[in-house]
Order: structure tokens, then C-alpha cells, then sequence
């Protein structure tokens, strides 16, 4: 299949290009579009034939339910049986913006988005491209990020493209997406707001609006909890070599151990801030050391980290050691990213030397 391609130009309505790729949604086509979380492969939302099609594109089990975007508040309306207090106070404080609703469906949602279940995940996104591209095509938008799946979500036309060139009809660039990580996911039907997915819509945003909110105890890579969001199951954001993520105090470690790994004749890519980097900065010469350093904030973190983790995939090292994060504010979404991409491989320190968690035996290198 051909990828059709447009450029999208700010300040501008971007009519043309809107309106091919429009036709295309409305055609049953599956085409990718920008939001200020990661790019999406978008749908028609109530065509079920439509939305088999964005499974087939990224490989994604059918048991795994797909968000339907949204240009207004009240077009929830139809997609919904009703929506209780809490559900109306996160709309009026957060939408649009990156927080996903789950609520109860109405009959008009096809199984395929909802995968089966009796609710529905509604998100109203913030980027104006994509609410254009939303309103051009005049129905819900069904939306999975654009990767493989189980590869890091795409945050720039070029990442998704290596991932979905010939397999969709069309492909909106919109440049980079500003947040960087999916949008929050927050379950409404039960009495407490849950948090199933952590993201650009914090915890403390939530708190301070909702007063009680929850977090699926899942969330902590506990095996005894089935994760809520049938997606936070499966293995996802990772790169092909191994990732050992480092926590709290453990990180302090880090230059010992990438010495050591380095001596083993083993090529290391390390994932660190900058006052890591600068220590690093005398091993960095060495060839077999690359340093992917994400600057200053935990914020500028979150907008490169899955670009960070695509890199490594093309460079490829032995292993992949990272520097965790306190998981305040937005650190709760790049950590929740983080284990996933490491596969719960954590390192934490104990009495003194370090403990890879669930597991007796470290890495060779990793003993002190
Ligand atoms: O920021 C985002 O949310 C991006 C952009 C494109 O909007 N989309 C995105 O979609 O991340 P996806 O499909 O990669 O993640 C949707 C998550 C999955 O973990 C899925 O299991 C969960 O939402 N989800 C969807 N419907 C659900 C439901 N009815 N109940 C519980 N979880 C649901
Ligand atoms: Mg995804």
C-alpha cells in the first residue's frame, strides 16, 4: 500500500491536506495523525471493518481496547450510557488536554474498539491538528500510538513511518509531540477516580481537583494484580537489548558499573541526566559508551524518552543501564514507562550493594 504523506504547516487551517486524509478515514483507510501526547493511528471509530484494520497495521491483540478521540466535550454524549459527577468535574478541568476517560459504552461503540469490555476509553487532545483532523472527519476517531506493538510509542513523523510506512493510507506530520508519553488513563465508573495509566495529567493535578484518587496497585509490576488497562499487560516501550533500571540509591553505583561492564568488553548504552553525563564525561571517550543524556528536566525527559529508547535500537548496544527518576509530578509516568521498557529488571540498593529485584542472580558485572 501507498503512504500518502502531508506536511502540516502551523497557523494554518491545513485545508487540503485535512480533507485527503478526511476522505481517507471516511474511505474505511487507517491514517496517522499528531496529538501533544504521541502520534496515533487513527480510525473511524464506529466502523468496525474500519478499526480491524488498525489492529492488522500494528499487530496488536484483540483483547486490547482502543481510545475513541474526540473535537468537543459534548460529542461523549453518544458514546456513553451517562456520565456520574466525577466524570463531568475531569472533563471541565482537563479536557482537552492528555487525560483518557474510561466510562460505560453506549450501544453505538463497535466490540472491536471496546475489545468486548463495557466501558470505553474517550480522550478530547489538545493538539490543534488533531482536533481538525477530527472535526474534517466528522466521527469519534479510534486511536491506538502509532508503533508496533510493543515497540516504544512514535513521537515524530519519522519514528512512525519506520514503523507503518506502506501499511496505512496516510500519514499527517504535525513534527514532534510535545509531551512525549501517552496521555493518563482514568477509570470514572468506579466510586474513586483509579489511575490505570499514569501520564501528562499527574496524580497531584488529579488530587487537587478529585480529592481521592487511586492508583491500580498493578501499576507497581506486582504479578498478584491484573492491570486494569488490558494494555499495561503486555511488554511494550522496549528496546531490543536488555534494560536494567536503576532506582533511588542504586544510581549512585552507576559509573562503577558501567566501568565494569566496559571492561567486560560489553558495549553499554546508559539513559541519564545530565549530572551523570558530566560525570561520565571521561568515560564517554571510550567507543563503546553511548551516552543518551536527556538534559535537565524530568520534563524534557518525558518529551525524549521514547525517542531515546528508539535510538538504541538503531545503535544496538549489549545492554541498557538507566537512571531512575523520583516519581513526583510527571515522574510517575516516565517511571511506569521505564520498568516497562526494563522489563522489571530493577536494580535498587540494599545494605550496600545492589539487588536486582525478583531475582537472586545480577549481571556479572553488576557484583561488586
Ligand atoms: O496519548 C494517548 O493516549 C495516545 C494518543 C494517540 O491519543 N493513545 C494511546 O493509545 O496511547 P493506546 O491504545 O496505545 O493505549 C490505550 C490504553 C491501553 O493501555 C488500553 O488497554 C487502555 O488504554 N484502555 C482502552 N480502553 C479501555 C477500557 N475500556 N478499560 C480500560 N483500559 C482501556
Ligand atoms: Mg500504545
Amino acid at each position: 500500500m501507498q503512504t500518502s504523506y502531508w506536511k502540516l504547516q502551523k497557523n494554518s487551517e491545513n485545508k487540503e491536506a485535512m480533507e485527503q486524509a478526511a476522505a481517507l478515514i471516511k474511505a474505511g483507510e487507517v491514517v496517522s495523525f499528531p496529538t501533544e501526547t504521541v502520534y496515533g493511528l487513527g480510525a473511524d471509530g464506529l466502523n468496525q471493518t474500519a478499526v480491524a484494520k488498525i489492529f492488522a497495521a500494528k499487530g496488536r491483540p484483540n483483547d486490547n481496547p482502543l481510545i475513541l478521540h474526540i473535537a468537543q466535550k459534548e460529542a461523549i454524549t453518544p458514546l456513553t450510557t451517562g456520565l456520574n459527577a466525577n466524570a463531568q468535574k475531569l472533563i471541565e478541568h482537563f479536557w482537552p488536554g492528555p487525560l483518557t476517560l474510561i466510562v460505560n459504552k453506549s450501544s453505538i461503540v463497535p466490540d472491536a474498539v471496546s475489545a468486548g469490555l463495557e466501558t470505553v476509553a474517550v480522550r478530547f487532545p489538545s493538539n490543534k491538528f488533531a482536533q481538525d483532523f477530527i472535526r474534517a472527519c466528522g466521527c469519534p476517531i479510534a486511536a491506538p500510538s502509532a508503533n508496533i506493538s510493543g515497540r516504544p510509542s512514535p513521537t515524530n513523523a519519522q519514528d512512525v513511518l519506520e514503523d507503518m510506512q506502506g501499511k496505512i493510507a496516510g500519514m499527517l506530520d504535525g513534527g514532534s509531540c510535545g509531551i512525549g508519553l501517552e496521555s493518563t488513563v482514568v477509570d470514572t465508573t468506579e466510586p474513586v477516580p483509579t489511575i490505570l495509566r499514569p501520564g501528562g495529567i499527574t496524580y497531584e493535578m488529579l488530587t487537587e481537583v478529585m480529592g481521592a484518587v487511586e492508583i491500580d496497585p498493578a501499576l507497581q509490576g506486582d504479578k498478584n494484580f491484573k492491570p486494569k488497562a488490558p494494555g499495561m499487560k503486555y511488554r511494550h516501550y522496549a528496546p531490543k537489548a536488555p534494560v536494567y533500571l536503576f532506582e533511588g540509591e542504586a544510581c549512585q553505583k552507576l559509573p562503577e558499573v558501567i566501568a565494569k561492564a566496559l571492561a567486560a568488553g560489553k558495549t553499554v548504552g546508559v539513559l541519564c541526566g545530565r549530572a551523570l553525563e558530566r560525570e561520565l564525561a571521561e568515560l564517554a571517550e571510550e567507543q563503546q559508551l553511548q551516552l543518551a543524556c536527556w538534559g535537565d528536566s524530568r520534563e524534557q525527559l518525558a518529551a525524549d524518552l521514547f525517542y531515546l529508547l528508539r535510538d538504541f535500537d538503531r545503535t544496538q548496544p549489549d545492554v541498557i543501564l538507566a537512571e531512575g527518576v523520583d516519581e513526583s509530578g510527571i515522574g510517575l509516568a516516565i517511571m511506569n514507562r521505564l520498568r516497562k521498557a526494563a522489563g522489571y529488571q530493577l536494580i535498587t540498593l540494599q545494605n550496600g550493594s545492589l539487588h536486582l529485584k525478583n531475582s537472586a542472580t545480577l549481571p556479572e558485572f553488576m557484583i561488586q
